[in-house]
């Protein structure tokens, strides 16, 4: 049984990584704070801690003994990551990194610049195999802090305010999907040294997402048109107060597309990622099993 390291493996996608991979392989888990997750339900994966990933000796010596490791935390640890491959005495073999279509954004943002930059590292410094994994933004479980907030609210108010006219592109992913994809690609060369993206099947406007959510509820949503101008200027006012409940970059950011060319994806990994229509039922039904929503 091979041995693999899951970097953040408290993270939403992490700790489901380890959920279904821990009974094809050995799993060295790395986290900061070990009480986040129950562990013990996987006998067989083992806990080391690790203050900060960018500590390169505390990780080297957490790497010990692992073969391949999945970076289910941010991919701007590439290089500290780097680093303690070449120091710790495992054979690391594959390196799978999550990385984000935030970096095909237009606007200035500090953290897609980061992203860029770590991807270009490993695209041009790595010595070992890596494959980058590129999520849209990912739901499908109680805790995404996207689309589960939109149920909830879909589910108590009668009205849903949208910033401009809600006809940007989105694309967002069931975190199935993205597990999945881990698991295809995980020690296996054919996927060695290539970055994909992965969203949800088929793209859908700001507002039809709104609708389809919705109705998936039993429910219409009468969506509320707020001039983009008009939240620019409340979001920029109640900014200076540090009132704000979303930031300046979050206004743009909703009203650019977001939809991502899937076409290397399907033809490698031989998968649709499901679409929104399908994923949204697995996550009200993920809701109502937490009691979150009646
Ligand atoms: N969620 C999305 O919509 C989305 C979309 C595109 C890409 N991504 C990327 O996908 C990855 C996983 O997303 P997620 O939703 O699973 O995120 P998450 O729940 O926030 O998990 C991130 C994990 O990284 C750990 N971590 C963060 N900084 C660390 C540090 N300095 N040292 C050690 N561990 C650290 C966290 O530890 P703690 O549990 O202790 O905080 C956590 O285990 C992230 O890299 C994110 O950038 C996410």
């Amino acid at each position: 049984m091979h041995t693999i390291a899951v970097i953040g493996a408290t993270g939403e996608v992490g700790f489901r990584l380890i959920q279904t991979l821990h009974s094809s392989y050995r799993i060295v888990a790395i986290v900061r704070n070990r009480e986040k997750r129950d562990f013990s339900r996987y006998p067989g994966v083992e806990v080391r801690q690790v203050d900060d990933i960018s500590d390169v000796d505390s990780l080297a010596l957490a790497l010990d003994g692992c073969e391949a490791i999945v970076n289910t935390g941010y991919i701007w640890f590439a290089e500290n990551i780097h680093q303690a491959v070449m120091k710790t005495g495992a054979k690391i073999r594959h390196l799978l990194f999550t990385g984000s279509t935030g970096i095909y954004t237009r606007l200035p943002s500090h953290s897609a610049e980061r992203k860029r930059m770590a991807e270009k590292f490993i695209q041009e410094r790595y010595l070992c195999p890596w494959t980058i994994i590129r999520p849209t933004m990912i739901y499908g479980h109680k805790d995404d802090r996207n689309i589960s907030r939109l149920v909830k609210a879909l589910a108590r108010y009668p009205f849903m305010p949208l910033i401009g006219t809600g006809s940007s592109l989105i694309q967002p992913v069931l975190i199935h999907d993205v597990v999945k994809a881990y698991e295809t690609a995980l020690l296996n060369s054919k996927y060695y040294n290539k970055a994909y993206n992965i969203g949800g099947g088929k793209a859908m406007s700001n507002r039809e997402l709104v609708a389809c959510a919705a109705s998936s509820l039993g429910r219409q949503a009468r969506v509320i048109p707020f001039p983009a101008a008009l939240v620019r200027s409340g979001v920029a006012l109640l900014s200076m107060i540090g009132l704000s409940p979303i930031t300046r970059e979050q206004v743009a950011r909703f009203q650019e597309n977001k939809n991502i060319d899937l076409s290397a994806f399907i033809k490698d990994f031989d998968y649709v990622p499901r679409n929104f229509e399908e994923g949204i039922q697995l996550l009200i039904h993920d809701l109502k099993a937490h009691g979150l929503l009646r």
